[in-house]
């Protein structure tokens, strides 16, 4: 049997960069309160001409550069994403148009901020059974759109940005285990209503969020599946390299380290600089942390998330 193993990374965020001190401006709140109470102190922001293809693609590219792949080469794209550019063809077809690949599976997933843990979970399925040999996994999302600004609740919280990695088939693993989960009984505790009828938006097309319960819930369940992850592996949290977490608050993050007993030193953070950018926040934590040199190859990686649905997961790997 093959594995999957990832063979390069790429990020890309907006250039416009959003303060809490801006935000101060707009509704009340505070740089303290932000910082304190979410981890967070800038986000970025797409610019009114910028599409959530441009964002991928340019995360994209920089994968495939790293990956040393050409677009043509690639069997397999997969998109997560909460803000497609259309409702359709999918973003992954628009995004296969501009890299100029013709005849690979495309196809976007719709799992909000674990949209990429099950992005990649699927390409590492069909890598698996040996129908894909290369694929390209993106999280991708200008939730910005999506946002009230003038809801303190949710605005401070999200910012714009794309990740993406190139996964091949390898005769050693690569993407060790996946387990990912949903309940669409919590359905309504983090929802967008709206949908489109006869040409109209119908319901509410912003973000609306029970904050704390989503706390509640995201510190639960993500304690249990990263347990989950690493029983399936016969692992402890000794094996753990480096925990590459979805980034939406830094309180969450530090609970699910804290569940780990991993020092904070041993955890990528970016929400700080990020906020939570939905798909796209881990594989921009993962392509900055390869990047910068803290992530090695040969190291093993905990991914995990929760979202949206409710869906949640965990993914182990070696990178
Ligand atoms: O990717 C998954 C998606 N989302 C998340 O993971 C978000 C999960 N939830 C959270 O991160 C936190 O619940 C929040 C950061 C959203 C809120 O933090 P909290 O500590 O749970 O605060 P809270 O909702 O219990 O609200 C505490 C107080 C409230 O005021 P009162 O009722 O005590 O007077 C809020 O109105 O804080 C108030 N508040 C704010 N104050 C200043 C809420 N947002 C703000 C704000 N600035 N931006």
């Amino acid at each position: 049997m093959s594995y999957s193993r990832i063979r390069g990374t790429g990020g890309y965020l907006p250039e416009k960069i959003l303060t809490n001190a801006e935000l101060e401006k707009w509704v009340d709140t505070s740089d303290q309160w932000i910082v304190e109470r979410t981890g967070i102190r800038t986000r970025h922001i797409a610019a009114d001409d910028q599409d959530t293809c441009d964002l991928a693609e340019m995360a994209a590219l920089r994968a495939l550069e790293s990956a040393k792949v050409s677009a043509s080469e690639l069997d397999f794209i997969v998109l997560g994403t909460t803000t497609p550019d259309r409702i359709h063809p999918s973003t992954a077809c628009l995004l296969q148009a501009r890299l100029g690949n013709h005849g690979a599976i495309a196809f976007d997933v719709q799992a909000v901020c674990s949209g990429f843990l099950y992005a990649l979970s699927i390409a590492d399925k069909f890598i698996k059974t040996g129908e894909v040999k290369r694929a390209l996994v993106v999280g991708v999302d200008i939730y910005s759109r999506l946002v009230n600004w003038t809801d303190r609740n949710t605005c401070v919280l999200f910012g714009d940005g794309a990740g993406a990695v190139v996964l091949e088939a390898s005769t050693t693993p690569g993407i060790m285990s996946t387990h990912l989960h949903a309940d669409g009984a919590y359905k309504d505790m983090l929802t967008v209503p709206a949908r489109v009828v006869q040409g109209r938006l119908k319901g509410e097309g912003f973000t609306k969020m029970q904050g704390n319960e989503v706390f509640k819930f995201a510190v639960n369940v993500l304690s249990e599946v990263v347990q989950e992850a690493l029983t399936a592996n016969q692992l402890d949290h000794n094996a753990i390299d480096w925990l590459v977490p979805h980034q939406a608050n830094i309180r969450i993050i530090s609970a699910a380290a804290k569940k780990l007993k991993l020092p904070m030193e041993r955890v990528v953070v970016t929400v700080s600089e990020h906020g939570n950018t939905s798909a796209a926040s881990i594989p921009l934590a993962l392509d900055v942390a390869v990047r910068d040199g803290r992530i090695q190859r040969g190291q093993t990686l905990l991914l995990e998330a929760v979202g949206g649905g409710f869906t949640w997961g965990a993914i182990l790997v070696k990178y």
